[in-house]
């Protein structure tokens, strides 16, 4: 489906965006594969796109910082010569209690979730036009619509990239360039699953979730595919969550 396609994936050794660069590099993609630290990582997950037979650079930059984003995205067009895709996947949460949340928190969560993605995206999309075209592919998470205590900078941080997905999908429709984003319940990615391996937050997610299924990072690779492909040129601004049933869930009630 993305045969000779160049996709350039950010946050690309965190746990989802190891298993998506190896996912899009096996539908046949070249990777521009951006890490802020960790370069020993990027370097191993380099080698595995390799030995699928695509293409790789690798591209350092913290995507806060608007003139290290640019870096990062002209690195890629540099190097391959167009970006057909971005996904913009990287990201941060801090969990706190409200009234511990400083406004350095709040401004490093916004920073680190919806200013990267405006940042990547604003880069991108010169490139893409001159190109006749592109796709955006933004990480959302379900928590942009369920109010979460300890989590409040990050759900507004989300709600801010669901909103940017839909916005820029508006700007841009005129150029061939679609954005869309993907809502993620919780993930079991290694990090989570020393969390989830407290055997009370796996019931409270298990109770919670219609299939009595985790999601995997693997299970986000199918809708990325999807959306990085000509499969989905006719949809822009959609938000597709991906948390097997976790945020449908209403009121359930004991027979009386
Ligand atoms: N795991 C979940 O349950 C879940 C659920 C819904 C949505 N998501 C979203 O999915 C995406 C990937 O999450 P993950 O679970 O794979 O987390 P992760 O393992 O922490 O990976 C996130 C990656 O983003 C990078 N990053 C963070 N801030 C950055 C910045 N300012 N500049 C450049 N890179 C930055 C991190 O770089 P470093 O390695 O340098 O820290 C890391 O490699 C995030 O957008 C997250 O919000 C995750």
């Amino acid at each position: 489906l993305l045969d000779g396609r160049v996709v350039l994936l950010t946050g690309a050794v965190g746990g989802i965006g190891r298993r998506l660069a190896i996912g899009l590099a096996e539908a046949g993609a070249h990777c521009a594969l951006h890490y802020r630290s960790r370069p020993g990582d990027a370097e191993e997950l380099a080698e595995r796109v390799r030995a699928l037979g695509r293409e790789v650079v690798l591209l350092q930059g913290d995507l806060a910082d608007s003139a290290q984003a640019r870096a990062v995205v002209d690195g890629a067009v540099a190097h391959f010569g167009r970006c057909d895709v971005l996904v913009n996947n990287a990201g941060a949460a801090w969990r706190k209690p409200f009234l511990e949340v400083t406004p350095d928190l709040w401004r490093q969560t916004f920073a680190a979730n919806v200013e990267s993605a405006f940042h990547c995206t604003s880069a991108v999309a010169p490139h893409m036009i001159r190109a006749g075209g592109g796709k955006v592919v933004n990480v959302g998470s379900i928590v942009a619509d369920l109010a979460t205590a300890t989590l409040v900078p990050y759900c507004c941080a989300k709600a801010a990239v669901h909103m940017f997905t839909k916005a820029a999908a508006v700007a841009l429709a005129p150029y061939k360039i679609t954005v869309n984003a993907i809502a993620p319940g919780v993930v079991l990615t290694e990090r989570m699953q020393l969390r989830m391996w407290n055997p009370r937050n796996r019931e409270r997610v298990l109770a919670r979730t219609p299939t009595g299924t985790l999601v995997r990072p693997e299970d986000l690779v199918g809708v990325v595919i999807f959306l990085a492909s000509a499969l989905s040129d006719h949809l822009t601004g959609q938000i597709f969550v991906v948390d097997h049933g976790y945020s449908l869930q209403g009121l359930e009630w004991e027979p009386e």
